[in-house]
């Protein structure tokens, strides 16, 4: 078992001070720190081998490809893909589902046709599918949460039917920590023939995932998340649909031949990559793996399962403080209300405190509807997080208390 209260040190911005006091990082949910390995990867890769990929004869060029193509692989390997043209780098996870809702959507979606998501998912997992809806007169359905925010399997199931042609869900729940049973979902969204896209962007980093044994259709994942670079995501998609589906954006590398008189498109998985990808990102995707890796993923479950149920436990102490997500499985998020007090007040003299925490509706408006609300704190956990930031954070919101109540 690693140990996990110095793992933090490899974390050196956790090291700095907020305010004169230490910084206590509880927002994962929304971006994660960066291990010293991932940083000192992009620092290589800047001081020596910074150069395009796939277009040039030359020694940087190559390195750079070779890099490019070996952190491919790695992600392959990561969620148990069958091949890397299974994997097509994306800006992130939006990107990933907007690819998805632009290409499979071309191909796949026509008059009619209804595809289903949650009541909680996040922004990027329903604005996408609208504006497919808009394009194609498709219809778009919610599957309703209970009051502990857990998906209600009947009500799903009674939207499922010969004109569900795709469900797209979160694997975990960013505002209230739901683990969705995504591979009951997927066995029973086969059955009638429908696709699934599971958004991964909150289950890749704390969740063994296997995309096989899932079988999932699709996978979107961000890097920035996963303790790696911002403006760089995954995408993993079935070959055979991405085989079927139409490119997503025209460009450079992801052509075969160009005329003024037709394209042809080059193989999966470039012909979903247009322009210069940020192949830095992906060489630092693939660090972040190897890093989390050594450590273990499930060593990492384990032990924010257990600091989870300690904030929980704790938290739940404070008179007149309500979570909110409540669901028979969690991972990481701990969204809150306090009574009589604003969540942006709390938020900000949580800040003087040197603790962060992400307050109002976590891009889940609807999801925030639902439970009568318009946003919360949250507290989300990553590994680095020990039971000292869970106290200070219960210290913290004692003085919210005494301060606003
Ligand atoms: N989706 C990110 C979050 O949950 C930004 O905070």
């Amino acid at each position: 078992m690693p140990n996990f209260n110095t793992i933090r040190n490899d974390f050196p911005l956790l090291a700095r001070e907020i305010h004169g006091k230490p910084l206590v990082y509880l927002d994962s949910g929304a971006t994660t720190q960066k291990p010293q390995a991932v940083i000192d990867k992009i620092n290589y890769f800047y001081t020596q081998i910074n150069s395009n990929i796939h277009r040039a004869v030359h020694h940087l060029s190559s390195l750079s490809t070779e890099e490019y193509e070996a952190s491919r692989q790695t992600v392959a390997n990561f969620i148990n893909a069958k091949s890397t043209a299974e994997i097509i780098f994306t800006k992130g996870t939006t990107d990933a589902i907007n690819l998805v809702a632009f290409s499979f959507g071309e191909k796949f979606i026509n008059e009619g046709d209804e595809i289903l998501i949650s009541e909680i998912e996040h922004h990027s997992n329903i604005v996408p599918w609208q504006l497919l809806c808009e394009r194609k007169k498709a219809i778009l359905k919610v599957i309703p949460v209970d009051d502990n925010a857990d998906i209600i399997m009947e009500e799903f199931v009674k939207r499922l039917s010969a004109k569900t042609k795709l469900v797209a869900i979160a694997q975990v729940s960013n505002a209230f920590g739901t683990i969705h049973p995504i591979k009951e979902i997927i066995k029973k969204a086969h059955k009638i023939g429908a696709k699934v896209l599971i958004d991964g962007a909150q289950g890749i980093q704390h969740l063994k995932t296997d995309v096989q044994e899932l079988d999932c259709d699709f996978y979107a994942f961000s890097g920035h998340k996963i303790y790696a670079e911002n403006g760089i995501g995954v995408l993993y998609g079935k070959e055979e649909l991405l085989a079927q589906m139409p490119p997503y954006q025209g460009g450079g590398d992801m052509i075969a031949q160009v005329t003024f008189t037709g394209t042809t498109y080059a193989e999966l998985p470039l012909k979903f990559e247009a322009g210069t990808s940020n192949y830095v990102g992906a060489a630092s995707i693939a660090e972040s793996i190897r890093y989390i890796s050594e450590i273990g993923l499930e060593n990492i479950e384990k032990y924010e399962n257990e600091l989870l149920a300690y904030a929980e436990e704790k938290l739940l102490k404070i008179e007149g403080l309500k979570i909110y997500g409540t669901a028979q499985q969690k991972s990481s998020a701990i969204s809150f209300m306090i009574k009589d007090i604003h969540p942006m007040d709390a938020g900000m003299i949580l800040d003087k405190l040197g603790i962060a925490v992400r307050t109002g509706s976590h891009c889940v408006q609807p999801g925030m509807l639902r439970f009568g609300l318009t946003g919360t704190i949250r507290a989300s956990l990553a590994f680095y997080n020990n039971k000292a930031d869970i106290d200070a954070l219960y210290n913290g919101l004692l003085k919210v208390k005494m301060m606003l109540s």
